[in-house]
């Protein structure tokens, strides 16, 4: 499933970025007051920016923001550190003026995506959310989680690897993640991202969604994506999650509830007047029935029996 997503980065094309290019050239000769470089200023190269800047130049360096990846995948419009930066002639003859070229910390949220994006939205399926996902609805921007020059991670130049990156803001989702029942992020197994793109999605919580269009879980769980001759209604009607929380739980089986006859008795009650049949009356005479899913062990479906025995 990584490698699905990871094929996305490719749509990254030569021509989107040779656009991004012309498009961050004219975006930085209009930004002359200020912070940004004099609408007179030229390209220079990276070559002249490294006489001044060795450090920054070596934490390009390497990455896939170095200028030999750019000049690869983006062609001729592609500048190195002035793609970012912006044309950089008039700073370097003034010998470093800061306010001849764009300094990160100084831009507003939505101005330094601007300039990942004029990169990385067009063409790319798993940034073209990110204007309306609730990250950056919340000023939580590219910079948040990314950093050019100081990344931590060896891959995506994060600054924290997950989940310690998401946990710095999402203090209740580690302590789901500490539970008894729970999916094993902690120890790696799966990570945030599988289920969630921090760059936003169609839907709702920011939650991916399978390649079927249906919901992210089966990615994983294949087995419980059917279809079944006999399908279990509220598996394909309401989501997993009205069963299971996602996270963790201190149920076994990540449940919502602590008993599996409350769960199953929400709406197999004879009281229940929805149309859903209610247990039958044998059930309720000794305490083995209350193991529900003892005999209805294909819970999520079955293609042999109507009532998911096994
Ligand atoms: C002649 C030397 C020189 C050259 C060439 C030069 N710079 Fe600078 N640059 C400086 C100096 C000096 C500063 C101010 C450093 C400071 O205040 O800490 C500076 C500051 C900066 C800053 C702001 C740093 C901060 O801490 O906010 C950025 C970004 C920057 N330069 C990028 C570039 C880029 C990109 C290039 C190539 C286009 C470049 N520089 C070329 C000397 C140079
Ligand atoms: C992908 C965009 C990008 C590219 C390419 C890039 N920078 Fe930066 N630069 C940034 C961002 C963002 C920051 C703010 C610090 C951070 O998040 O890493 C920054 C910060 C800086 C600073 C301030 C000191 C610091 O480390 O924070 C300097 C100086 C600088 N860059 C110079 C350069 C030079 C020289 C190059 C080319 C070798 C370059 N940058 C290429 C985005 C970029
Ligand atoms: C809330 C944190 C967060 C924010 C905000 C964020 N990212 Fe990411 N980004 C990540 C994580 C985590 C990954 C690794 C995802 C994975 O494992 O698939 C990633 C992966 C990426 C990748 C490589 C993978 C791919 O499929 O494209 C790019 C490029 C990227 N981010 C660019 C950006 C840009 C540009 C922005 C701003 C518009 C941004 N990100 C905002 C967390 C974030
Ligand atoms: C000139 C276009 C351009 C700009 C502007 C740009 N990027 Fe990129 N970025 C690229 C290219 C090209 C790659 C490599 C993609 C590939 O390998 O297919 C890349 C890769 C990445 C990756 C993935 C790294 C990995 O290990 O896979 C991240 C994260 C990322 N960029 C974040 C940013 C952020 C944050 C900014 C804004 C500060 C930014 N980019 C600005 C062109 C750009
Ligand atoms: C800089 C702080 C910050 C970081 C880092 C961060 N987030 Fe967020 N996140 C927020 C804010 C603020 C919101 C919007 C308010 C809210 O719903 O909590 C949000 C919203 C979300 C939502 C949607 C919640 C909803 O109710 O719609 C999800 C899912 C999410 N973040 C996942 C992640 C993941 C996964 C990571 C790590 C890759 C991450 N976040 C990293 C601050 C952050
Ligand atoms: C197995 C898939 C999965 C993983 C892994 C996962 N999430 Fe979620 N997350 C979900 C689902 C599904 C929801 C929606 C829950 C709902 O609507 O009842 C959700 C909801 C959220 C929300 C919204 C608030 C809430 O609790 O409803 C945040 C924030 C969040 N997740 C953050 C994270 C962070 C941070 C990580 C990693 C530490 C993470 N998630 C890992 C599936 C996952
Ligand atoms: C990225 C793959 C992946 C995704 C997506 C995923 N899971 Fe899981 N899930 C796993 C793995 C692996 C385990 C086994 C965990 C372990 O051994 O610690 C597991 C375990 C479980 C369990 C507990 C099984 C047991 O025997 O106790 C439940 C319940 C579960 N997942 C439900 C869900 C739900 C609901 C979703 C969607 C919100 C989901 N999973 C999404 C990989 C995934
Ligand atoms: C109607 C309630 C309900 C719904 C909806 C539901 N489950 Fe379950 N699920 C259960 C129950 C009950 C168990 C425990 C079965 C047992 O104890 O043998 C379970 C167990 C599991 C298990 C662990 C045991 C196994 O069979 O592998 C996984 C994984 C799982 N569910 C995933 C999912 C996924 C993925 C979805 C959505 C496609 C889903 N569940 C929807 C009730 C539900
Ligand atoms: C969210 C409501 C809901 C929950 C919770 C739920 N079910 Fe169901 N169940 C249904 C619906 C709706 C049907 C389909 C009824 C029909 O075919 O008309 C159904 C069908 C069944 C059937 C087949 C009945 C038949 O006559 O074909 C069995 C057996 C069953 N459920 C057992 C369980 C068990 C055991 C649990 C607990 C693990 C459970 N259900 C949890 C809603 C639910
Ligand atoms: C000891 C095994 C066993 C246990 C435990 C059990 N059932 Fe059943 N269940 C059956 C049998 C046998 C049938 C009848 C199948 C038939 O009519 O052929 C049945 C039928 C059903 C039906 C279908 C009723 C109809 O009219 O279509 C539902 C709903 C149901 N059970 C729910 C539950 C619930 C909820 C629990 C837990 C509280 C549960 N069962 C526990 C064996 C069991």
């Amino acid at each position: 499933m990584k490698l699905l997503r990871r094929a996305a980065i490719s749509t990254l094309t030569l021509a989107s970025l040779a656009w991004a290019g012309t498009l961050l050239g004219e975006k930085s000769q209009s930004q002359a007051a200020g912070n940004g470089p004099a609408s007179s200023s030229a390209y220079v190269g990276a070559d002249t920016c490294k006489t001044c800047h060795e450090e920054e130049f070596k934490s390009i360096h390497g990455t896939p923001h170095s200028e030999s990846v750019l000049k690869l995948k983006g062609g001729g419009e592609a500048h190195s550190c002035e793609t970012c930066h912006g044309p950089g002639a008039a700073h370097a003859e003034s010998g470093g003026d800061v306010s001849k070229i764009i300094r990160f910390p100084k831009l507003s949220t939505a101005e330094a995506d601007k300039r990942c994006l004029s990169c990385h939205q067009s063409g790319s399926l798993e940034h073209i959310n990110f204007e309306r996902s609730s990250h950056a609805k919340n000023d939580v921007g590219c910079l948040s989680c990314h950093s050019p020059h100081h990344a931590n991670t060896p891959q995506f130049l994060l600054s924290k690897a997950q989940p310690g990156l998401c946990y710095g803001c999402h203090s209740p989702a580690k302590a789901d993640f500490s539970k008894p029942f729970r999916h094993r992020v902690d120890q790696h197994l799966i990570e945030c991202s599988d289920c969630h793109n921090p760059h936003g999605t169609f839907g709702d919580k920011q939650l991916r969604s399978a390649r079927t269009q249906q919901q992210v879980c089966v990615n994983c769980h294949v087995e419980k994506q059917g279809p079944f001759a006999f399908e279990h209604v509220p598996v394909k009607t309401e989501r997993c999650e009205s069963c299971h929380t996602p996270h963790g739980s201190t149920n076994p089986r990540m449940l919502r509830v602590s008993q599996v006859n409350l769960l199953c008795l929400q709406c197999h009650s004879a009281i229940a007047n929805s149309g859903i049949p209610g247990t039958p009356s044998f059930h309720n005479q000794a305490q083995k029935y209350q193991a529900c899913t003892m005999c209805h062990t294909q819970i999520h479906g079955s293609n042999f029996n109507e009532f998911f025995f096994k």
